[in-house]
Order: structure tokens, then C-alpha cells, then sequence
């Protein structure tokens, strides 16, 4: 698997399955995907200071968060085992909060190219901050990219993961900056008798295409 070139996942694609060894030990992705949500990121280096920002913000939301949301966390970095499991105690020890999430120790960089998470204009030898939000069918359902030097933000993480699993149970639309709580966008009608039943209907809208309504 060393050999893997650079892939470029994309939202609609299967999840490119691998085994890795991990911080909570070996792990095939297609298994700890399995009938759960998955949020894979990846960090830069064990050890930094963003990352260490990043990888606590990740922690402290797992319970009272993900979990509640029938979501699983993956982290990544090109660091070895040795290295995540001394970061992972270093700040355990310093802050009292324990990274319980598997972390892929990507040393030989097999999964961060199959992932698209190397990009050799940003660094040559450490991960972007990607995050995949990959649904429970294996499907990649929202990426991001941020550079080394800037953190992710944890709220609007929250917010994609929320969206996506509000869209899929309720076939809605999410306006701009919507969040949990308000109105979403139902979408346009597909026949003239649903137009006309829309114009009927009461809706918020601003025209037949842009209607919205509170779930
Ligand atoms: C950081 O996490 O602080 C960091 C990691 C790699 C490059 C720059 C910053």
C-alpha cells in the first residue's frame, strides 16, 4: 500500500477503504463505518499547537456530541504509533482530556494519499486538516479542507453533521447559515399540480422555487 499514489475523494464517492494501525488498535474503516456516521480527520504533527487545540475540541464534543448522533471519530497523521500515543498521554497528563477516538498512524502516508489529505503544495510531508463526513451507506457526504496554520471550527462541524443527518431524514434543503431549530428548504415542486398545491399551501415563500418551512 506504500505505493499508493495521490487519490482525490469527492463528495458522492465510496469512502476508500484501508486497514491501519491505531491508537484503540487495528481498524478496517469499512467496519467502524459500519451503520454509524464517521468524521475523519487529519492533523498535521503530534505535538503542535493547533492541532493539540483541534484534537481536544474533537474530544471534549465525542460524548455529549457525536455520540449522541450516532457518529464515530477518526483521526490521522504521518506520525508513528509511538508518536500518538505520547501526544496522546502529554496531554492527557497536561489537560486532563483523553483522546478516545482511534488515531491512524500514517507513517509510510498510504492513507493520507489514498484520502487526498497530502497536498504537496501545502506540505510534502504532513496532512492537510481535512475532515470527510462519510454517512452510513460509506458515502462521502461533505469535505473540508483547512491549511496548517488555521483551526477548524468546531461549531460548524457540528452544524454540517446536523444538516446532513436533518436533510436525509426530512428530503429538505439547508438555507445559508441555517441552523438546528429553524426553517429549511423544501424543494421545488416537480409537477404542475404540486406547484399549485404549493401556491395553496401557506408556506413562507418567496416565489414557487424558494419555500420554506419549520419541521
Ligand atoms: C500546529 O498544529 O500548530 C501546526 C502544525 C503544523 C504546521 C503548523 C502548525
Amino acid at each position: 500500500m506504500s505505493e499508493q499514489i495521490n487519490s482525490m475523494p469527492r463528495i458522492g464517492d465510496i469512502a476508500p477503504d484501508f486497514e491501519a494501525i491505531t491508537t484503540t488498535g487495528k481498524l478496517r474503516f469499512s467496519d467502524y463505518n459500519k451503520d454509524s456516521w464517521v468524521i475523519f480527520f487529519s492533523h498535521p504533527a503530534d505535538f503542535t499547537p493547533v492541532c493539540t487545540t483541534e484534537m481536544t475540541g474533537f474530544a471534549n464534543e465525542q460524548e455529549s456530541f457525536f455520540d449522541q448522533h450516532n457518529c464515530k471519530l477518526m483521526g490521522l497523521s504521518i506520525d508513528s504509533i509511538h508518536s500518538h500515543i505520547a501526544w496522546v498521554d502529554n496531554v492527557r497528563k497536561n489537560s486532563g482530556v483523553l483522546f478516545k477516538f482511534p488515531i491512524v498512524a500514517d507513517i509510510d502516508m498510504s492513507v493520507s494519499k489514498l484520502w487526498g489529505m497530502l497536498q504537496p503544495g501545502e506540505s510534502e510531508t504532513a496532512a492537510v486538516r481535512a475532515v470527510f463526513f462519510v454517512d452510513p451507506t460509506g458515502k462521502i457526504r461533505l469535505i473540508m479542507y483547512y491549511p496548517l496554520n488555521v483551526g477548524r471550527n468546531m461549531e460548524e462541524i457540528k452544524r454540517c453533521l446536523l444538516a446532513l443527518q436533518t436533510s436525509d431524514e426530512n428530503k429538505v434543503a439547508m438555507p445559508l447559515n441555517w441552523e438546528p431549530g429553524e426553517k429549511v428548504i423544501i424543494p421545488p415542486p416537480k409537477t404542475v399540480e404540486a406547484l399549485l398545491e404549493r401556491n395553496e399551501s401557506g408556506l413562507e415563500m418567496m416565489d414557487f422555487y424558494l419555500a420554506k418551512k419549520l419541521l
